[in-house]
């Protein structure tokens, strides 16, 4: 199948050339919109990843092209346009599961980034400077961690976390069975936010999860409270998680995602004027840690995307039944 591959890296040519055996995959690096659209012409799939927007718009014209088949490789799908899919007859599958390791453990590493601040000490070191003041961390060993969403990802976080000692508390729609019996305690959240010293978001975007961190859920938290996002970045009210850094109700905060972040991340911006704001003042702040978008950033991970992808795109082509199918 000819597949337009939309917001390209150098790691997404080389992963998928490697795996690819059949298709004509056709790279652009521009994202997705409706300025962009047309240069899927020709094609008969578009690839696409986080930030790229799958709007009613780009869907319809994604229609008029011809396009059969949009292959997420990603496995989070906030940014498309289900029913639009649906109504134009154009199937969507993702990358269901890949490494929920990636991602967990990248959100151990923001954790203990922040709490023994390493990144600080690298730059110390490097310059000569051998001062502990202000290095002061805590132990993570019996401190209590609450975990939103304890899908595949944030299981896997818990078990890490209980590997340090931690009590570990759980919000989600649904209790996990195997959690609770290694004695996860699953709560109610406003139960859960008063009792954690870490807060790590594991659920989706989607209406009932925008915004779950805003004002009125950081002032029921701990003061001095750290907050871990490596899910989605609207899962945050910036501007309360701003006001809370200010007041010092929020002591660190760690994030992989960004609610703003299509413009920003995967792009190296290093000699423009970046004109958020937002991220401009969080980007300030001693005890706020942000990384783009990375989570999912391991070898492993990169070869699950690729490979699933293809075979989505060749399930897709032989009409197999598309067991990653969203609709
Ligand atoms: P999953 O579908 O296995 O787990 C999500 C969990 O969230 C489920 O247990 C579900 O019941 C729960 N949930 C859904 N709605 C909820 C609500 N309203 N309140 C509380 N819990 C709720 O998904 P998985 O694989 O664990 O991924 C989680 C998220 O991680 C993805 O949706 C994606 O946004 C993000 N992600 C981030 C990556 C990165 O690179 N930073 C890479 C991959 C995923």
């Amino acid at each position: 199948m000819k597949t337009a591959f939309f917001s390209t890296q150098s790691y997404d040519r080389d992963y998928f050339s490697r795996f690819n055996t059949r298709h004509e995959l056709v790279f652009f690096e521009a994202p997705l919109n409706e300025k962009t659209v047309s240069l899927a012409n020709g094609c008969q799939a578009v690839c696409v990843f986080v930030n790229d927007q799958l709007n009613e718009a780009v869907i319809s014209q994604l229609a008029a092209l011809g396009i059969q088949l949009i292959a997420m490789r990603c496995a989070g799908y906030n940014n498309v346009n289900l029913a639009a899919a649906q109504l134009h007859n154009i199937k969507v599958v993702r990358v269901p599961a890949y490494s929920p390791y990636a991602v967990a453990e990248h959100a151990v590493a923001l954790i203990l980034t922040l709490n023994r601040k390493t990144h600080k000490a690298y730059n110390r070191v490097r310059e000569g400077n051998f001062s502990l003041e202000k290095l002061t961390g805590f132990d993570l060993h019996g401190k209590t961690v609450g975990v939103i969403g304890t899908g595949k990802i944030g299981q896997v976080f818990c078990d890490i976390m209980k590997g340090f000692g931690c009590r570990v508390l759980a919000f989600d729609l649904i209790a996990n069975k195997e959690l609770q019996a290694k004695g996860i305690e699953y709560l109610p959240l406003v139960q859960l936010l008063p009792q954690c010293d870490i807060i790590s978001l594991h659920c989706p975007l989607t209406e009932q999860t925008r915004h779950i961190i805003n004002s009125d859920t950081l002032g029921l938290m701990k003061p001095g409270v750290m907050l871990v996002n490596t899910s989605r970045g609207a899962l945050i009210d910036t501007r309360s998680v701003i006001h809370a850094l200010k007041s010092g109700q929020l002591r660190y905060l760690g994030i992989d995602v960004y609610e703003q972040e299509e413009k920003l991340f995967f792009h190296n911006l290093s000699e423009e004027i970046i004109e958020d704001d937002d991220i401009m003042r969080l980007m300030s702040f001693p005890n706020v840690l942000i990384t783009s978008h990375q989570g999912f950033f391991t070898d492993e991970a990169l070869i699950e995307i690729a490979k699933t992808t293809l075979q989505n795109i060749t399930d897709a082509e032989e009409g197999k039944t598309l067991v990653n199918k969203i609709v």
